[in-house]
């Protein structure tokens, strides 16, 4: 009854056709993406005949217009596909380690990590995969040309958009801290005279960019003056980026890794990521539990949750990296057999201290309460077409704005991707994950990623398409939504916007969104011995599910961070 009332009062809410409110119904369509412009670049394309993943291509190119902290040419991502004839497809176009990196490049003459190397500047910088990965989902598993696709982008960087107050106060702040990065301050902060929300924003030189890759497609951007202009901005700043690590970029097609959490099928992102096998670990560690009889976010259920989360990133820490330089055994940590041993000294009543997780043989991590400085400045979309195909996708330049190197008369930032390798197998990184051996800096190695496209099916049928930013948060987050909905039966709209909390084995917390956990629950965790640290707005879920009144699509934006929908 109660999932039927909450449904008709999102659908009340959600009559209108291209609209912001909290959920929106279509049966043609819908996206669900971090801007409006966005969204309508995506329902644009899809209303011109085009299938959801060229309206993906589309929607991508417009958030590196719209939302430079994330969306992005100069960065990575994660595609996933679920075509309606069952088709299920992985793009992998992250980063890659220039030629020249090396294990140690972060690290002074005493072995000592080097504060902000791997963070700001151009050593910071992987060699970018976004348009190589777009042309690739474009070639195997689109229908229009990429000049169709890319117009709506153009036509946002030449004419511009009205600044909203987010992006407004993200470029004053960008305007300190980027201090010394002239051609950053010059595109966006306008030289210290920092834009005022509701101004129009246009970006000349990056429309100029992306006519390039419009006309040539990889070798626009791979090659010839953008990438010259890459490889000098990059160095400028130390970078050590080539004309041939540019050239020799490829995107690549994996194939997706899946699990079943009770009849659902969970298809998911395989490394280089490692959000695919943490997230199936997780409800494969989950599905024995029953949550019938227990309150959600109580200290009962909050207890089983953060257990299972810091299983799986002990895991993480040690077995994860780009499984095409290190033997991942993703069989393995995928197996119900390995979820059942893993939880074999879980206690429902009592605390598994992270330090007995993992048998560690490293005296580097003993102690280590180290959270680090943290962004959230992935960013993630949903799309659904009237032909039932399916993408979701997550892209980023890591930190908001990435490395702060903009490339000099192109207009586009560089991620600042490397930070995502282990500096110092051991360490923490920003995100205070820690990764060893299977994710330490190789030349041309892919860094682990905590990206999480995630699409569900029900009998080979879409039933929800969701992902989310969030650093170390954004598998713990999507592990949330699902679990909202299979276990306490919530409409996606509740599942995506009540809070949430995260437990990462390291440093060994539960960190908690406002209005996460009672003030009686946290007295009972503490009373079990949790430490518990609030954690302030992560985690922008855009997510779709099939409505099974109506037989459509419900888009959920996260309202926390005003993210937008669009449908037809
Ligand atoms: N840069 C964040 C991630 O890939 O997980």
């Amino acid at each position: 009854m109660k999932i039927i009332c909450t449904l008709f009062i999102t659908i009340i809410f959600s009559a209108a056709a291209l609209a912001t409110q909290p959920s929106i119904y279509g049966e043609n369509g819908v996206v669900v993406a971090h801007d409006l412009e966005a969204c309508e670049a995506g329902i644009e394309i899809l209303k011109k005949g085009g299938n959801a993943v060229d309206a993906a291509v589309a929607v991508s190119y417009a958030l590196a217009v719209t939302h430079p902290q994330a969306g992005n040419i100069g960065g990575g991502g994660f595609m996933l596909i679920h075509m309606a004839d069952g088709q299920k497809v992985a793009i992998d176009y992250r980063e890659m380690a220039p030629g020249q990196a090396h294990r140690d490049m972060f690290l002074d003459d005493s072995g000592k990590v080097v504060p902000q190397l791997s963070v700001r500047g151009g050593l910071a910088v992987g060699v970018p995969g976004t348009v190589a990965g777009l042309q690739l989902a474009l070639d195997k598993h689109g229908s229009m040309e990429r000049k169709k696709v890319m117009k709506p982008a153009i036509k946002l960087a030449q004419k511009g958009f009205t600044i909203p107050y987010d992006l407004a106060y993200s470029f004053g702040w960008l305007n300190k801290a980027a201090e010394g990065f002239d051609e950053t301050r010059r595109i966006f902060c306008r030289d210290g005279e920092i834009y005022m929300p509701g101004e129009t924003f246009k970006q000349p030189d990056l429309a100029k960019t992306l006519k390039l890759i419009q006309k040539k497609g990889n070798a626009g951007f791979y090659t010839g003056p953008v990438a010259e202009a890459m490889v000098k901005s990059s160095s400028k700043y130390g970078g050590k980026i080539s004309s041939q690590d540019l050239m020799n970029y490829t995107a690549k097609i994996r194939k997706p890794v899946i699990g079943n959490y009770r009849g659902l099928e969970v298809i998911s992102m395989p490394p280089p990521s490692s959000g695919g096998i943490a997230l199936i670990s997780m409800l494969n560690m989950m599905e024995p539990m029953v949550f019938d009889s227990v309150g959600w976010h109580s200290a009962q259920h909050i207890q089983m949750i953060a257990e299972v989360e810091k299983r799986a990133y002990a895991d993480r820490s040690v077995w994860l990296g780009d499984s095409d330089y290190f033997d991942v055994p993703q069989d393995k940590l995928l197996s119900k057999e390995y979820a059942t041993l893993r939880m074999a000294d879980y206690d429902s009543l009592t605390i598994t201290p992270s330090d007995s997780i993992y048998p560690l043989n490293d005296k580097d991590l003993a102690g280590i309460e180290l959270i680090g400085q943290e962004s959230e400045e992935t960013t993630h979309f949903s799309v659904v077409d009237k032909w039932g195909n399916a993408v979701s996708v997550t892209t980023t330049l890591n930190w908001s704005f990435g490395s702060y190197v903009t490339v000099d008369g192109f207009g586009f930032l560089l991620n600042n991707e490397m930070d995502d390798f282990s500096s110092k197998p051991g360490e923490p990184n920003s995100f205070g994950l820690i990764g060893n051996e299977a994710n330490a800096i190789e030349p041309k190695k892919r860094m682990l990623s905590s990206m999480t496209p995630t699409i569900l099916a029900q009998d080979g049928k879409v039933v929800l398409i969701v992902g989310a930013p969030g650093g170390s948060t954004i598998i713990t987050t999507v592990l949330q939504v699902i679990h909202n909905m299979v276990d306490f039966g919530m409409p996606v709209h509740d599942a995506v916007n009540v809070p949430r909390f995260h437990h990462q084995w390291r440093p060994d917390v539960i960190h908690y969104g406002p209005g996460s956990i009672s003030p009686d629950t946290m007295v009972l965790l503490e009373a079990m011995g949790y430490e518990l640290v609030p954690r302030y707005g992560y985690g922008e879920v855009n997510a779709i599910s099939r409505d099974k009144i109506f037989g459509g699509w419900v888009g959920a934006p996260d309202l926390k961070t005003a993210s937008h929908g669009a449908a037809y």
